[in-house]
């Protein structure tokens, strides 16, 4: 449909099917203008796949079988990968679904930067790197939307904690803002053509983000030339006037009182009434559908043919289970002990309570009605066959359902309960009769822990091999909640540290959406291995990673820090905050912390172990380009495979500024690339850092800037392990 058509379909809408359009007139859909032609536009979360189906107008499951779907690996899972082809696989997949499921827009995927390890939602993230984010999020959306789908990339912006996450009011520099919390979102519209945008519930500077008219208005339509549909985070709106000018164009909620939502009849009342200068009002609604138009047209909503999407097939599943292998990050090998052998072990035991837990139906929006979901004690069955005797001991007691949202009984709105500003906190401070009862369940669980321990550690002493799967539930991550400390919760440290006693060969694998403290017994481990929410093929990947089917090659998106205590934020006292959080570590998020003050961690950004031994070395580079509007440096490098397994490794390259005029983290991801060798293999890398590679932001100017200068170009395993150094000068600024 050409431009001028549009135009002529706004002059035919009236005030009210124009508002009709703007605002949920259902759980997750507007309401469309059948005279016209114009459709619905429905939604759907989320990140891990396309969610279950509520009724239209009513949050209430529909609980029929037509919403089982893939279940996908969480973004952090993917990020692990740091493979662009799998995240473009992924987005593919879920947009397919997303389609297949009649959707007009996937809500997702979240790429807020991890902040803290604390945050609920880090699961639903890709990490603390807005490089690798703005890597990983260009072909998810691109993958998304190939299916005439639109993504909702979310959640825009600053919106890095879950305590009150309704009203906190984030106070960050515009350094910060700039350098960190908005490339992921900036890539996703100028490279990945994102046609939606969700805006987060905190405030920036004083106003609610879903109205936010640098954010929404300035930044994102002026400066980046965003061509899409804002979308409000459900029940992220309050206040109309701000909705109707700010930028907003379609409000969503979690109440079922659409005709009151802010950008309904109260825009009507507030033209009426003269609040708004009735020209003006009228302008920015034709905007908001044209928006809302350009997108519905570009899916082919309006004519043409529009893709039908489908459902999980062998290609996808093949896809998905590759993409849970890569995210495996193996942490530790120190005696070899992995890949276990199976030949040599025929009474195997399985203890913790996450070998045998589906996570798929946890975490909040991000809750996945999944076709299957393999837990690691089915795929080590499934790995092994019959010939292995597989005994599992839970090892602790976990009488969590997983799913702080769970519909239980008359309660049916989950989503707007957790929109309560009580259960928008950290889970450190229980109202009274909560904390009785949360002391009743500390006893049976204590008990319990006891009972189960025993028998695991029984078993333990005449088994040939002994895997330990626990980690953290979607009970700690969670939408709605922080967690309190980075804790493993139901005693399993004791767990850990006596089973690595009586059976110090023991395989640590933890599986969880964000780090733990680990340590308790981390220097008696090992082996260590960290998987994620990886998906519907989690379980099947993890055991063949174990057992060395798959050489591990998932790097970690995020620093894991010893404790809470070391993130910066946390030491800073700005975590959770109050009604106000001023971000006063700035620039300085992850490892441009850790690195640049010297603070030890327990497994630096960009950690990762293989089976084999890669050597990167001959780091060299050319300034192919040097003017004050455009850089170019071409990198290269040598990697081989010296050991005796096929694996990839994955290259980093970081930026150092020599002589920086401003303060700088002492380096910089700017370039990555995921390589797989043979054994025996070499293979010659060349990348190419642009512009943004050397640029910081400049407050006074404004905008990027580059100093001339020079610069050092480090190649690295990961952000702790340097392996070779080149520099280069820029003669201009
Ligand atoms: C979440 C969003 C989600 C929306 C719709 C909100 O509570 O923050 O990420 O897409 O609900 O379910």
């Amino acid at each position: 449909m050409t431009k001028e058509k549009i135009e002529k379909l706004i002059a035919q809408l009236t005030l009210q099917e124009k508002i009709d359009m703007i605002h949920g007139c259902g759980c997750f859909t507007t309401k469309g203008v059948e005279r016209l032609g114009i459709p619905p536009f429905k939604t759907s979360d989320g990140p891990r796949g396309v969610r279950k189906e509520f009724e239209t107008t009513k949050w209430k499951e529909i609980g029929l079988s037509f919403d089982f779907v893939s279940y996908l690996p969480c973004n952090t899972a993917l990020a692990a990968t740091w493979n662009r082809a799998l995240a473009y696989s992924t987005g593919r997949l879920l947009g397919k679904e997303a389609r297949g499921r009649g959707k007009d827009m996937i809500l997702a995927p979240g790429i807020n930067i991890m902040r803290t390890p604390l945050c609920g939602r880090s699961f639903e993230y890709m990490g603390e790197d807005p490089y690798l984010v703005s890597e990983m999020v260009v072909p998810v959306v691109q993958g998304i939307e190939e299916n005439d789908v639109s993504s909702c990339v979310k959640h825009f912006a600053a919106n890095n904690q879950e305590t009150r996450r309704l009203d906190v009011d984030v106070e960050v520099s515009e350094r910060a803002l700039r350098e960190i919390y908005l490339p992921g979102f900036e890539a996703a519209v100028k490279k990945g053509k994102a046609k939606g945008i969700m805006g987060a519930y905190n405030k920036l500077r004083g106003t609610h983000c879903c109205h936010h008219d640098y954010l929404l208005n300035e930044i994102l339509r002026k400066e980046w030339g965003f061509e899409g549909i804002t979308v409000s985070d459900w029940g992220g709106v309050h206040d109309t006037k701000e909705a109707l000018l700010n930028g907003l164009d379609m409000e969503m909620s979690v109440t079922d009182n659409f005709d009151e939502y802010y950008m309904a009849e109260p825009i009507i009342r507030m033209i009426e009434s003269g609040e708004v200068d009735k020209k003006t009002a009228y302008a920015k609604i034709d905007e908001k559908v044209r928006h809302i138009l350009n997108v519905m047209n570009k899916l082919h909503m309006l004519d043409g043919e529009r893709k039908a999407g489908g459902y999980n097939d062998y290609e996808d599943k093949a896809a998905l289970r590759q993409t849970a292998r890569e995210s495996v990050v193996l942490l530790k090998n120190d005696k070899e002990i992995l890949p276990l052998d199976r030949k040599k072990i025929k009474k195997l035991l399985v203890v913790g309570e996450n070998a045998n837990r589906q996570h798929a139906p946890g975490g909040g929006s991000a809750e996945i009605k999944s076709l299957y979901e393999i837990t690691p004690l089915l795929g080590l069955n499934m790995l092994l066959g019959g010939n292995t005797e597989i005994i599992y001991k839970p090892g602790y007691f976990n009488e969590d359902i997983g799913n702080i949202w769970a519909n239980t009984g008359d309660n049916e709105n989950g989503q707007a309960d957790s929109l309560n500003q009580d259960n928008n906190t950290t889970q450190s401070s229980p109202e009274p009769d909560v904390k009785a009862k949360s002391e009743e369940k500390k006893r049976r669980q204590t008990e319990m822990n006891e009972i189960y321990r025993r028998e695991a550690l029984e078993a333990a002493r005449d088994a040939d091999a002994v895997i330990f799967v626990g980690g953290l539930t979607h009970d700690y991550d969670t939408e709605g909640q922080d967690r309190a400390d980075m804790k493993l919760p139901y005693e399993q440290d004791r767990l850990i540290s006596e089973l690595l006693q009586v059976r110090p060969d023991t395989v640590i694998t933890l599986v969880a959406g964000s780090p733990v403290d680990m340590s308790a017994w981390l220097e008696n481990a090992d082996t260590l291995v960290y998987s994620w929410y990886a998906g519907m093929e989690g379980g099947i990947a993890l055991a063949e990673v174990l057992f060395g089917d798959v050489n591990p090659s998932g790097h970690l998106p995020e620093t894991f820090p010893l404790s809470e205590k070391d993130c910066p934020a946390v030491a800073l006292g700005e975590f959770p905050g109050g009604d106000k959080v001023s971000y006063g570590e700035d620039i300085f998020v992850g490892y441009r912390y850790y690195d640049t003050y010297d603070v030890a961690t327990a497994f630096p950004f960009g950690y990762g172990l293989s089976y084999t031994d890669f050597v990167m070395t001959g780091i060299r580079a050319e300034v192919l380009e040097d003017t004050a509007e455009s850089k170019s440096v071409k990198v290269s490098f040598d990697v081989s495979n010296i050991g005796s397994r096929a694996g990839a490794a994955v290259a980093q390259i970081y930026v150092a500024d020599k002589c920086p005029k401003v303060k700088k983290a002492s380096k910089e991801l700017k370039a990555f690339e995921k390589i797989y060798l043979e054994a025996g293999e070499a293979r010659e890398v060349s990348l190419i850092l642009e512009r943004e590679a050397f640029t910081y932001f400049d407050e006074e100017a404004h905008g990027f800037k580059v100093d001339a200068g020079s610069y050092m170009l480090l190649l690295a395993k990961n952000a702790d392990e340097i392996v070779d150094i080149t520099e280069i000068e820029f003669k201009n600024s």
